[in-house]
């Protein structure tokens, strides 16, 4: 570990100029350091028009090994992973790695006991419990590729992933813990499948202990199949580039697209990113409150702390129950030196009182991190002063589920650390900003749109299954250049300042929906005629949802129908992209080509309407007096 780890300032100033002159030497000393089973023959190949990227061409390897089997002689009974369960009354369990190494191999054999192999999708469907994190493991340890959904996403939005990437396989639970709710997981596998054909057995790891509904040659229970099964087995060897995973997530236009991440760079960057930016120690205890559903638990619960050989904590429940001291009483209760979470956990905790806070010691507490969406300035005090009591680095990472790991974000201690702003970007990650025609900004104090110049080993391959919805998602906008759909700000001191979305994507509580999607699921709705969704600024989700709908028969009981459109879109999609607020209106702002003005519409929601611009191209500009009339 120490090897690839930035030590000063001045470090990481000379990393970050080798890295720009010589990013090919710069990656292959830090590949070096993994287990390879075959070193690669070329380091980098790429264009950004095609796009065509590849890392380490011609290394063959498996992530396991690097995660697991490669610690296994100095860190064999060190753990791995501390699981603190939804309910502080029930006991935490803990893995060394030569457990957990038994536990994902045991898995594995269950998996190709029920028929999988390498290059077969499989989609895992799970709360947070342990078995989550051997399943993903297990799917990399015999080269499947595992398409991880959020258990809060509906029936259909699995549906939907499941049958865009032909799994032929789901893991799941009988239920999931969440606060005080029990919540049936199984249930609504069965409804999605009832839409796919690609799948052909589905394990079901017991949780809740519930008896639910297993199709016969079909549905095996995990307890059953693991009797009597090896805890040994060989990694299945890849190629750098073969598919690791797919993770679906939202962009501006259409449904949810995978995103592809593969094995030798993902590695590679997962574990320089997270032991740089942290700067973990040997012994510390990191805790990244991330589902393993989303990027952030893919790769800093799981592969970037295993890779490096670290003590990663898994929690199954929320912050606010039993109450909402629990993540401190759970920092203090094993020493957790290393805190990463999301603005919106502490906006929530932020509304409670602050005893909460201040009862629990928090001493181990050395670095905390902050992911998903822009930390506003107030959140960001009360975490560094309550939380750190100002002696903690907070590192705000900004990245992407198609970055793959962190891109610009303050080096623990080592690189500025400014409230609200990223900072610096990592050796490795050419940011510019750009104007609206594509043209760089090169002064300090400026604003632009995001971009990257230059290929980092983590980033995007492709869109599973449509490679020309990537190239025209991220490398068409601006030619030659990555755009990242988001606004940023560059200080004085090179410092950047994420802003947020530029594109038609509202973050809600740092997860991703496109407007076009939750329009989508709003219409399904039989009432619908056309619907028009924008963010707004929200206190404790960051953004909310605003949804302005034309309805046919709008019936006596305005509030039934909103309460059945809110159910559509529970039902499409999930509780996460409910809308927060619905307007019933008789016209949207199009313009004479039929185009909605959202510009409107989002001035409206933030519920400024003192200079809404210029109108005059709108082909009804009545409505606008309406909508302004009705708003919420
Ligand atoms: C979008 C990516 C990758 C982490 C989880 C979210 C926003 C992410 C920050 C930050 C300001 C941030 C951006 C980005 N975002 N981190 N530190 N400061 N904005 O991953 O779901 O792929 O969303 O989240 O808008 O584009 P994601």
């Amino acid at each position: 570990m120490p090897n690839i780890q930035i030590k000063s300032y001045q470090e990481y100033e000379e990393a970050y100029k080798r890295s720009v002159e010589d990013p090919e030497g710069f990656w292959s000393d830090i590949a070096s350091t993994f287990t390879w089973r075959k070193k690669w023959n070329t380091t980098l190949e790429w264009n950004f028009e095609e796009p065509n990227v590849k890392w380490f061409k011609g290394g063959r390897l498996n992530i396991t090994e690097n995660c697991l089997d490669r610690h296994l002689k100095t860190r064999g009974n060190k753990l791995a992973l501390i699981w603190e369960p939804n309910d502080p009354k029930e006991r935490f369990v803990r893995y060394t790695y030569r457990e957990l190494h038994e536990k994902v191999c045991q898995f594995a054999n269950v998996l190709k006991k029920n028929g999988a192999k390498k290059g077969d999708r499989i989609c895992i469907y799970m709360p947070m419990i342990p078995e989550l994190a051997f399943a993903v493991l297990a799917c990399a340890r015999i080269g499947a590729i595992h398409s991880v959904v959020f258990a809060g996403f509906s029936a259909v939005a699995m549906a939907d992933r499941i049958n865009d990437a032909q799994c032929s396989m789901v893991l799941t639970s009988d239920g999931l813990n969440r606060g005080a709710k029990q919540i049936p997981v199984k249930r609504v596998v069965d409804e999605a499948l009832e839409r796919c054909d690609s799948v052909k057995k589905v394990i079901v790891v017991e949780r809740l202990g519930w008896a639910v509904n297993m199709v016969d040659g079909r549905d095996v229970w995990y307890h059953d199949e693991v009797q009597g099964v090896s805890k040994d087995c060989p990694a299945e060897e890849m190629d750098a580039e073969d598919m690791l995973f797919i993770l679906y997530t939202s962009g501006s236009t259409g449904k949810p697209k995978g995103v592809v991440h593969t094995c030798g760079g993902y590695m590679v960057y997962a574990q320089y990113s997270f032991s740089n930016v942290f700067q973990v120690q040997e012994n510390d205890i990191y805790w990244c409150t991330a589902d393993i559903g989303w990027i952030t638990g893919h790769t800093y619960l799981l592969y970037g702390p295993l890779l490096s050989g670290s003590t990663s904590l898994m929690f199954e429940g929320v912050p606010t129950f039993p109450d909402m001291g629990r993540f401190w009483q759970v920092v203090d209760k094993f020493g957790v030196n290393i805190f990463y979470t999301a603005p919106t956990a502490i906006r929530s905790l932020m509304g409670g009182d602050i005893d909460d806070v201040l009862s629990y010691s928090l001493d181990s507490l050395k670095v905390l991190g902050s992911v998903g969406e822009p930390i506003n300035e107030e959140a960001w005090h009360w975490y560094h002063t309550h939380v750190g009591k100002e002696r903690c680095p907070l590192v705000d990472t900004w990245w992407q589920t198609e970055t793959g790991g962190i891109m610009i974000s303050t080096i623990a201690s080592i690189t500025p650390m400014k409230p609200s702003h990223a900072a610096l970007p990592l050796p490795g990650i050419q940011p510019i900003l750009v104007d609206a025609e594509g043209k760089e900004i090169t002064d300090n104090e400026v604003e632009g749109y995001l971009c990257m110049k230059f290929p980092w080993p983590s980033i995007i391959r492709t869109t599973y299954g449509d490679h020309e919805r990537a190239r025209l998602s991220y490398f068409s906008t601006y030619k030659g250049l990555y755009f990242t759909g988001d606004g940023a700000k560059r200080d004085k001191d090179g410092l950047y300042r994420i802003i947020g979305r530029v594109d038609d994507v509202i973050n809600v509580s740092g997860h991703r929906f496109g407007t076009a999607e939750i329009e989508e699921a709003i219409n399904h709705n039989s009432h619908v005629v056309e619907s028009a969704v924008v963010g707004y600024p929200h206190d404790v989700k960051g953004q909310g949802i605003y949804a302005f709908v034309i309805c046919k028969d709008v019936p006596e009981r305005e509030d039934y129908l909103r309460a059945e459109i809110i159910e559509t879109v529970v039902e499409k999609i999930g509780k996460i992209a409910k809308p927060d607020k619905i307007q019933i209106v008789n016209g949207l702002p199009k313009t004479r080509s039929g185009k909605i003005m959202r510009r409107i519409l989002r001035k409206v929601a933030e519920g400024d309407t003192s200079n809404l611009g210029d109108t005059s191209t709108l082909l009804d500009p009545d409505v606008v007096d309406e909508i302004k009339a009705g708003a919420l």
